[in-house]
């Protein structure tokens, strides 16, 4: 017996995929306060607050719940897929899709891989307490994300790594934001184009944003 529908499944997906989107936007804001000062501090506090707060804290695992949930049921929609058209050229049904739809899955699973290295390089340092602390003024005493950021996006390979699997970021989530209204029924003559358009300028803004952090640091910082 089949736990959910596929509809169920897919409407669940979208509303984590929408909670991601929310998590995308957070993330970056944070992440550029390390282009604007050169002392680091103000990311620094910014971080600390966000590595020590209960609330955040919490809602961390939430995140991550998030994550898991958009993740799995994702590979059981797309398997489910291919099982049931076995014919995968279908002509017609190619040229109803658009472009980056075609490929959520293998968009999906490239950034899989980015954000294993990225919570192993980051996250995990964090919480194994091997990030270097600041030792004086008035964040002595706390973690020194900034730094690690910095040390990482000093190295040229690093950087490209970073600016490609961000432009597969970015053709995962031009395809993401419409989709998911799609999914949840909130289809409109009147509207859909303007939420495609939306959907384009959001997955440009977040992909610009979150290359400009690399790329900087590499040549200015
Ligand atoms: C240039 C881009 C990025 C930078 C500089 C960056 C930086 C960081 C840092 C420093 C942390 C550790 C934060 C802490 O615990 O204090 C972190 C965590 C994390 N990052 Fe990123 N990140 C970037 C892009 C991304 C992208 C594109 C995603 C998602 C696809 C992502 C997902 C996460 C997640 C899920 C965590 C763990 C939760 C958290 O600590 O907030 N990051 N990132």
């Amino acid at each position: 017996m089949k736990l959910y529908s596929s509809l169920t499944k897919k409407y669940i997906m979208s509303l984590a995929g929408l909670f991601l989107l929310t998590f995308l936007l957070v993330h970056l804001t944070i992440n550029l306060l390390i282009l604007v000062d050169d002392g680091r501090s103000l990311f620094n506090t910014v971080a600390h607050f966000m590595g020590t707060n209960v609330f955040i804290q919490t809602f961390q695992w939430v995140l991550f719940g998030g994550f898991a949930i958009h993740i799995l049921f994702g590979f059981i929609l797309q398997i489910a897929n291919w099982m049931a058209r076995p014919k995968r050229y279908d002509k017609k049904a190619i040229s109803e899709t658009s472009f980056f739809s075609k490929f959520m899955i293998h968009t999906g699973i490239i950034i899989l891989v980015f954000l294993g290295i990225h919570l192993a390089d980051f996250f995990v340092k964090k919480i194994g307490g091997t990030v270097p602390e600041i030792h004086s003024g008035d964040l002595a005493g706390i973690e020194d994300m900034g730094i690690l950021v910095l040390e990482k996006f000093k190295m040229g390979g690093y950087v490209l790594f970073y600016v490609l699997s961000l432009l597969f970021l970015g053709f995962h989530l031009d395809h993401a934001f419409q989709s998911s209204f799609q999914s949840l029924g909130l289809n409109h003559d009147k509207y859909t184009p303007f939420i495609k358009s939306l959907s384009r300028i959001l997955a440009i803004v977040i992909t610009l944003g979150y290359i400009t952090i690399p790329v900087c640091i590499y040549f200015f910082k």
